[in-house]
């Protein structure tokens, strides 16, 4: 199997955030104390994911590439592709396809964030698989008809995923992390756009579920998620990360600790990065991260 190479999608429009994405790409607003985009980045290096395709408006890409850059300050290769326009979160594969260059991917949305415990082991695991075809992530909600539904019989196995049922089968929805095989995007190229005119990713998971089996993860107690597309999601998501870094004294997806400690970066670099931000919490922060790593060597 090649090495399984990451989607971060960053487009959209936000309406349901307006005026705040009024002139701003939703994964640019804060949560709590760092760029959303932090969030799901993070959480594919968490997976060993190096090499990273992050697709966004035509208006709102060069403001991705300012923020992120190359990826070396993290030991990771950022490269970057316009979305013309939403057309379903399925052309992410269609638009990466020459990045992916027949490696298998992890696909996330860049409005979702998760948290828990284990999970980048999990992930880890998950990403050096070669013999699931699709692996997707479920997690208990209480509003289940704004999602896609996963069906899942009572061996965890994957029935079917019906998008925004009226009546739903069960309260799991689909999250917005997909690991594909190298098939991704070939089968959504036979996609058709749906009655929305959007390719969709649940029209695409069902037909992987027609040819083969399909791994679901169920998210349990233990973690959590949050797709911040609402003004209520965005604020709960912020609350959870200040309520867990202010307890515990640890920040939760910071890209140049999870770095460090995968040996991409040295500590050195991280100090680089820390005298650019030396201003703030965050520029403090990774002055002790380095200071603990090195203890912890010694
Ligand atoms: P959505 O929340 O479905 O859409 P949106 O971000 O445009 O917001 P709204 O509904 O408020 O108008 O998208 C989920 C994520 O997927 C989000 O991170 C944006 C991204 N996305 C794209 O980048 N391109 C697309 O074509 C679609 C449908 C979504």
């Amino acid at each position: 199997m090649k090495q399984r190479k990451g989607i971060i999608l960053a487009g959209g429009s936000g309406t349901r955030l307006y005026p705040m994405t009024n002139v701003v790409s939703k994964q640019l607003l804060p949560v709590f104390d760092k760029p959303m985009i932090y969030y799901p980045l993070s959480t594919l290096m968490l997976a060993g994911i190096r090499e990273i395709l992050i697709i966004s408006t035509p208006e709102d890409l060069p403001r991705f590439e300012n923020l992120l850059d190359t990826g070396a300050q993290w030991g990771v290769e950022i490269q970057y592709a316009v979305q013309p326009s939403p057309d379903g979160i399925a052309q992410a594969l269609i638009i990466g396809a020459e990045f992916l260059s027949g490696a298998p991917c992890a696909l996330i949305l860049g409005d979702n964030i998760f948290h828990g415990s284990g999970f980048g082991v999990k992930l880890q695991e998950i990403s050096v698989d070669s013999t699931r075809d699709l692996t997707l992530f479920a997690c208990q909600v209480h509003d289940p008809e704004r999602y896609g539904v996963a069906e899942i019989s009572r061996d965890g196995r994957l029935l079917g995923i019906e998008e925004k049922p009226s009546q739903p089968k069960s309260s799991y929805a689909v999250t917005g992390l997909y690991f594909y095989d190298e098939q991704a995007p070939k089968l959504a190229n036979e996609l058709t756009p749906s009655a929305r005119g959007e390719l969709e990713i649940t029209a695409l998971n069902n037909m992987y579920l027609s040819r083969s089996s399909v791994h679901v993860e169920r998210l349990d107690r233990g973690h959590v998620w949050f797709d911040t597309g609402t003004p209520e999601s965005l604020s709960e998501a912020a609350q959870y990360v200040q309520a867990i870094e202010h307890r515990q004294g640890v920040k939760i997806h910071c890209p140049e600790e999870i770095s460090l400690h995968k040996g991409w970066i040295q500590p050195e670099e991280v100090i680089e990065q820390a005298k650019l931000f030396k201003n703030s919490v965050y520029g403090r922060y990774l002055v002790k991260v380095v200071e603990d790593f090195r203890r912890d060597v010694d």
